[in-house]
């Protein structure tokens, strides 16, 4: 997420307060309705304006004030709606929510990067807050709309943007202020955990499993970036963002997806007592940041070995407070409207308090990227080999020439005098293993490695 904050100074910010000022004024008092435009009545949308008409008594409550939707945007007139909606509050004419000086929030959950982006960019030029949902713009363009959004003395918020109905990014923000995170895990694909489940408990193929997600709408029709990977590396690049206070983009996320895991290696490593997640893993330490995306064996003894189906988990590590784990719904209609209505009531509450804008901690530690050479971690790793004595030793010794020792060791007999030999290994350099790999794949040809993947806590 590339972050270019400018914090405004003096003469530019005292503008903003005055404009900031003028909208506060403009509320005149706080038995006047708060105004705010959707973009967007889809999935989302529909939650978002549900929640806020059905929770009018408890947001007042929290707020001070009524809060109202005056506007919804929406690509189609003629479009059977969920919800009982008036046809004036539709428009499919931005113009109608940005030129009217009555609406001083912004709620965009209509998705896409680049028109999402220009009308985000024209809400907060016409200093009206921003409520996003939409991760894909975040992880590209967060860095430039946050400083559009300071720059208007403006807050732009998107708690829904990371696994939807848990309250991760306020979490992180408000919650560990007093605390250094050090590592985050998260599992945050809803789509990749439910085919992976099913795939471990029910030994079904990843093709039926893919079908099953696009059949019960978990998947798109291109499946590509949740099975990729990519939808969690967006995610991973917000909370890195924000939980080590530096400016990760997108690129600095190593990603591998799901589509090469096959039945065959899930069930070895439940033999080994593992399970397989896609993980998103954000780790500092001593001062060196690794990002990654990435299938991983996670030890039954660890909670995130048990967050199954469609849910999404964010286990984090403090310094101080140790280990912490968040677990809920990480999409779906009223989840992820919750966490979107949650930002709105922190605006309307900056609104009666004259404070937009200046909630935002901009990313101020330096970045520092781990080689791989200080990448450690434990492998599983999954060969067929042939079947002749002496064989397990020069396995043995191949591992050995290039730093690698075995912890855990299973073999199986396959037919034609060959044998599977899937072992995890003790804590390893990824430099060191990627050396072994291009060695065994140019040099020997009796090894042949069918997968290996990453490991993730101690087994008991
Ligand atoms: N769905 C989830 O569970 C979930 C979870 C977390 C985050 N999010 C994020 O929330 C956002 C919305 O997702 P969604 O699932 O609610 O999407 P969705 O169901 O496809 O709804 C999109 C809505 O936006 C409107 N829209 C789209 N493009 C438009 C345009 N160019 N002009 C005017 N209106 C337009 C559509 O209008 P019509 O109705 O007229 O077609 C529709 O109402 C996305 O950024 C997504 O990544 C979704």
């Amino acid at each position: 997420m590339k972050q270019t904050y400018a914090r405004k100074e003096n003469v530019e910010e005292k503008g903003n307060n005055k404009d900031q000022a003028s909208i506060t004024n403009s509320l005149k008092s706080k038995t006047e309705a708060i105004k705010a435009g959707l973009l967007g009545l889809g999935t989302v949308g529909t939650g978002v304006y549900r929640i806020i008409e059905q929770h009018q008594e408890d947001l007042k409550h929290q707020t001070g004030c009524d809060i109202k939707v005056e506007k919804i945007l929406i690509k189609s007139m003629d479009k059977e709606r969920s919800v009982a909606i008036s046809p004036e509050l539709l428009t499919t004419d931005y113009g109608d929510i940005l030129n009217d000086p009555n609406i001083t929030i912004v709620i965009e959950v209509m998705g896409g990067i680049e028109e999402a982006r220009t009308y985000i960019a024209k809400a907060l030029q016409s200093k009206k807050n921003v409520i996003t949902a939409n991760k894909d713009l975040i992880a590209l363009y967060g860095g430039e709309l946050l400083t559009l959004a300071s720059e208007n003395g403006c807050d732009l918020f998107y708690e829904a943007s990371v696994a939807g109905g848990i309250p991760i990014l306020r979490a992180l923000v408000e919650g560990f202020a007093s605390d250094r995170i050090t590592k985050m895990i998260g599992i945050l694909n809803g789509t990749t955990n439910y085919m992976l489940t099913r795939m471990a408990k029910e030994k079904l193929e990843y093709d039926f499993c893919l079908k099953q997600a696009q059949e019960l709408g978990y998947a798109e029709a291109d499946p590509t970036s949740d099975v990729e990977g990519l939808d969690a590396a967006r995610k991973l690049a917000i909370l890195g963002t924000l939980g080590f206070h530096t400016d990760i983009s997108l690129d600095e996320v190593k990603v591998k997806g799901i589509s090469s895991v096959s039945q065959e290696d899930i069930q070895y490593g439940k033999e080994l007592g593992y399970e397989m997640k896609l993980l998103g893993i954000a780790d500092r330490r001593d001062e060196e940041i690794e990002l990654s995306v990435q299938p991983t064996f996670v030890a039954k003894s660890h909670p995130l070995a048990h967050v199954n189906g469609v849910f999404n988990a964010v286990y984090v590590y403090g310094e101080a407070v140790g280990e912490t784990m968040f677990y809920g719904p990480g999409a779906g209609e009223l989840p992820t409207a919750t966490a979107v209505v949650s930002d709105l009531v922190t605006v309307v509450k900056n609104l009666n308090l004259g404070v937009n804008g200046r909630g935002m901690v901009a990313p101020y530690r330096e970045k520092k990227l781990k080689p791989e050479n200080r990448i450690y971690r434990r492998y599983f790793i999954r060969l067929v080999v042939k079947d002749r004595s002496g064989m397990l030793a020069d396995v043995t010794k191949a591992f050995a020439d290039h730093n690698m020792s075995i912890s855990k060791m299973i073999q199986k007999p396959l037919a034609g005098q060959q044998a599977e030999l899937v072992t995890i290994t003790h804590t390893i350099s990824l430099k060191d293993l990627e050396a072994w790999v291009k060695n065994i794949e140019s040099n020997r040809s009796e090894i042949k490695i069918v997968s290996y993947y990453a490991v993730e806590g101690e087994e008991n």
